[in-house]
């Protein structure tokens, strides 16, 4: 019902037809602003995508979540000038980020769209297929500790958690129009939270007297909801859920890995990072499915199910950051990591 305002793939950024007089004023922008160099985000689980990519230095490569393009970086100088890095993000401040940390690299193509739409990014630019694809799914560390994006329960900001900012829904939206039962489902479902029928019991009282417009408001109510002290702050589950739903993070992604899978070369590897067991879910039934293995009855004597396999998934359980990373990036604490290798 809402994720349908992102630009039709003719009208987005591609290197060759991006705005850029929209580009350098962002970028200009974000230098005022000094957000270049605050852009702090540890890339997750870095050694081991490099390794499950298993960079070929004249292959095509895709990372999907540019952000503040940690794992872009170290792809990019794994490949030589036959090879080519296509690094996509919904955010338009990422983008910039990212143009700017990699500007050293002749050999890299940006691309303001969402990563759903895969296919048509790679249509567009007359590339078959890639050795490799690499999903570091979620928010940016940038994107929840900038203040004006409105993610953060921590940061007094207008509600917004928008990672494109040109697309209509925002948190306000979601906040203010979506009824106590979809507002209780979407905090139970993705936010994991026990007392999500409770804040959104208290959400649709406190709308009836006003808008709820403000980060500090809604945390105000949260914390009205919630009478027993968890482990951390009360407002993260629910956050994490409103921002899920802005933008529409789970549902698109079993789509999403299957058109990844679609876009490989034989042998060519798909990387995913997950936060979140709805994700992991959701990739791990994709991969699974996309090994197609054959589902008929034993003793049949010709395979009747026709599942085809188009290739496996080369890591059997996910890969977990180990305890080093662990305690130096608490966000890695929840990462998993899955690899589906094409078919050769
Ligand atoms: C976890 S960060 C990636 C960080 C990056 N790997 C790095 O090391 O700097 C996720 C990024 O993916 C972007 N993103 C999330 N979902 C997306 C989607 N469906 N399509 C395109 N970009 C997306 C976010 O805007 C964010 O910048």
């Amino acid at each position: 019902m809402i994720q349908k305002n992102f630009k039709k793939t003719n009208e987005k950024m591609a290197d060759n037809v991006e705005p850029k007089a929209n580009v350098t004023r962002l970028l200009a922008n974000l230098k005022i602003r000094g957000k270049i160099l605050e852009f702090n985000h540890k890339p997750v689980l870095l050694e081991e995508c490099i390794e499950g990519l298993n960079i070929n230095p004249e292959g095509i490569y895709v990372d999907g979540t540019l952000g503040g393009a940690g794992h872009s970086k170290e792809i990019a100088k794994r490949i030589n000038e036959k090879g080519l890095l296509i690094g996509i993000d919904r955010d338009e401040e990422a983008i910039c980020v990212a143009k700017e940390r990699l500007s050293e690299f002749s050999n890299v193509k940006f691309v303001h769209d969402n990563h759903d739409n895969i296919k048509e990014i790679l249509r567009d630019l007359d590339i078959e297929a890639a050795d490799g694809i690499l999903l570091d799914l979620g928010v940016s560390s940038y994107q929840l500790d900038e203040k004006n994006r409105g993610f953060s329960y921590m940061q007094e900001a207008k509600l917004d958690m928008r990672m494109d900012k040109s697309q209509r829904l925002d948190a306000q939206t979601v906040v203010n129009t979506y009824s106590e039962e979809e507002l209780a489902r979407i905090i139970f479902e993705y936010g994991e939270e026990k007392f999500s029928r409770q804040i959104a019991k208290n959400i649709c009282l406190e709308r009836k007297n006003r808008r709820i417009e403000t980060t500090s408001q809604l945390v105000e109510i949260i914390e009205k909801s919630i009478h027993l002290k968890g482990d951390g702050h009360p407002a993260k589950r629910t956050f994490q859920a409103i921002r899920i739903e802005v933008n529409d993070e789970i549902k698109p992604l079993y789509n999403c890995i299957k058109n990844a899978i679609d876009c490989l070369k034989p042998g060519g590897r798909l990387c995913v990072i997950t936060f979140h067991s709805l994700e992991d879910r959701a990739v791990k039934n994709a991969m699974i499915d996309c090994e197609g293995r054959c589902i008929c009855p034993p003793g049949i004597p010709v395979c009747r199910c026709g599942r085809v396999s188009l290739g496996k998934m080369i890591t059997k359980k996910p890969i977990l950051p180990n305890l080093e990373e662990q305690n130096s990036n608490t966000r890695s604490r929840s990462a998993k990591l899955r690899i589906f290798e094409k078919i050769k």
